[in-house]
């Protein structure tokens, strides 16, 4: 396919910006898209924090992005620990006066629906609850002009989420539960973008579906040898490289273009309009309460909640 394996800040045409005193955090930055993402920001000169929980793969990456014009490190931190995610935005906190670009990329599709410690599906928490909490607690470090980007997915179209049966996991598929989670991905980044502006921040949050992807590690839950299968497609006229997805992630996070653009959704680096439930704004702020709840944390920016109305 034409442009393929172009390095993502080319495809995005922002091979020209530059990041040197830039501070971006790429959660699941140790494979695939926010892999590739990782070593584009790098590149264009910015210090690169890569997370994960391989920290083999995670201090390569530090590698190849020292071996080019960026600085990196790496901080591991399991997401379906909530303590980890804490301790993940304390060291992040306590380490940049000002995080730039917040990539909430970390998740993927995963091997059982059975619950977790705060008894939801490993989807739900790892997609859409860890990077909630991250975020929330990452606030006061992101300043004027700064971009929080979540990897969403086209799977978010044709599901519903309804949160009153969160709990209930009988008959849910670990399909359904990403589909769910993804679908989270981005009632979560609009709901954030509309309350991020009523508190004047001038921060913005977008989300977006990268393309399918075989090239990555994503299909290492899939039962069986879809898998295998699933990776023969790399290539074909039918998916996305991982450069070409990290593309977009890159392009929401560096362009002059969409500096001023949030709550929006992106496929392909263009906006793109998102299934009538994620745009559902009672819905959002729904989801933004629960998840709080779920988590027994503060609501964050509360007094923004009206900006949903
Ligand atoms: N590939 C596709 O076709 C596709 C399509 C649409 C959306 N997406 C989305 O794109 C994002 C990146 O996926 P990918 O395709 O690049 O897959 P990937 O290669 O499997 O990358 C997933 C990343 O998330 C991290 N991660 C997974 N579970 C984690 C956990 N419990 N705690 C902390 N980090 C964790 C992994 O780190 P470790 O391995 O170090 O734990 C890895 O760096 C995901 O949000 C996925 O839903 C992918």
């Amino acid at each position: 396919m034409f442009g393929f394996a172009r390095p993502p800040e080319e495809q995005a045409k922002v091979a020209d910006v530059d990041c040197s005193e830039q501070t971006i955090l790429v959660t699941g930055s140790t494979s695939g898209i926010g892999r590739a993402a990782a070593q584009s920001f790098g590149r264009l000169g910015a210090h690169v924090l890569v997370h994960g929980r391989d920290t083999e793969a995670g201090a390569e990456v530090v590698d190849e992005i020292e071996s080019t014009d960026g600085t990196a490190e790496f901080l591991r931190a399991d997401f379906i620990e909530p303590q980890q995610v804490s301790e993940l935005a304390d060291t992040v906190s306590e380490s940049v006066d000002t995080l730039d670009v917040l990539c909430n990329n970390a998740g993927g599709l995963f091997e059982t629906v059975e619950p977790t410690s705060l008894g939801v599906d490993p989807a739900f928490h790892i997609n859409h609850l860890a990077p909630y909490q991250l975020t929330a607690e990452l606030l006061d470090t992101l300043g004027s002009g700064s971009r929080v980007i979540t990897t969403a997915s086209i799977a978010h179209r044709g599901t519903t989420l309804n949160l009153d049966e969160l709990m209930e996991i009988a008959g849910l598929s670990t399909a359904a539960a990403y589909a769910r989670s993804k679908l989270a991905n981005v009632q979560f980044a609009a709901e954030l973008g509309r309350r991020l502006t009523a508190a004047g921040r001038e921060v913005t949050s977008n989300s977006f579906h990268p393309g399918v992807i075989p090239g990555s590690e994503f299909g290492r839950a899939f039962p069986g040898i879809s898998s295998e299968l699933f990776q023969l497609f790399d290539g074909s006229p039918f998916t996305e490289s991982v450069e070409e997805g990290a593309a977009t992630l890159v392009y929401l996070g560096v362009s002059e273009d969409v500096a001023a653009t949030t709550g929006k959704y992106f496929a392909r680096r263009r906006e793109n309009r998102p299934s009538p439930d994620a745009r559902d704004r009672t819905a959002q702020r729904k989801l933004w309460k629960e998840s709080a709840k779920i988590l027994d944390i503060d609501e964050p920016l509360a007094e923004y909640a009206d900006a949903s109305d």
